[in-house]
């Protein structure tokens, strides 16, 4: 049989392990800063992406914001919902395409553990963006309960062997 599910055909370039060689973040409520992390895109054969991320301190490299999840295909179709769950308490569903090399997502949902701390988070919008071969791009503004749709991280990944 296939290696992978026909269904995810349009996802296959994301598949693997994605280590970051520049990593930005910013937020106007913020002071800019630099992170590194690691994601791996995986499949089991089921019409979806296993996704996993940890992203580290430059110079401390300790363990930061952590995200795990499924990036999920309507068979047939170009529609993607990406269900992820992060460790400071938070769960979103976002939904969009995969377009070429590009993957877009709005929030759709995103819920909070009572005790999460504030702002709450209103909106995500990201994307994955294949640049060439070896080299994605991961860009994703935010809304708060205290601040409107900015900018929050921006970071490009090389392929892993
Ligand atoms: C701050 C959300 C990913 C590092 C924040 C804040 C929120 C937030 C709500 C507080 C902003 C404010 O006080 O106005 C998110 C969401 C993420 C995400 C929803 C993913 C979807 C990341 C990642 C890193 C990161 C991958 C990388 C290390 C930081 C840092 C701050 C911050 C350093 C400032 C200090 C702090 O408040 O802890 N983020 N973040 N975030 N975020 Fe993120």
């Amino acid at each position: 049989g296939k290696p992978f599910n026909e269904a995810i055909k349009p996802l296959l370039w994301l598949l693997g392990k994605w280590e970051s060689v520049e990593g930005k973040g910013t937020f106007p409520t913020i002071p800019p800063f630099s992170y590194g992390e690691q994601i791996e895109f995986t499949s089991f054969g089921q019409p979806m992406v296993n996704y996993s991320s940890f992203s580290w301190h430059p110079e401390k490299k300790t363990a930061m914001h952590l995200e795990s999840g499924f990036l999920r295909i309507k068979p047939g179709t170009n529609q993607v919902a990406f269900l992820v769950a992060h460790n400071f308490g938070l769960t979103t569903v976002e939904e969009g395409e995969v377009v070429g090399n590009k993957v877009s997502m709005t929030s759709k949902d995103i819920t909070r553990m009572s005790w999460a701390k504030d702002p709450a988070v209103t909106k995500i919008v990201r994307t994955f963006e294949l640049l060439n071969d070896h080299t994605l791009e991961q860009v994703l503004h935010m809304e708060t309960s205290s601040t409107p749709l900015c900018e929050h991280l921006k970071i490009v990944y090389k392929r892993k062997p």
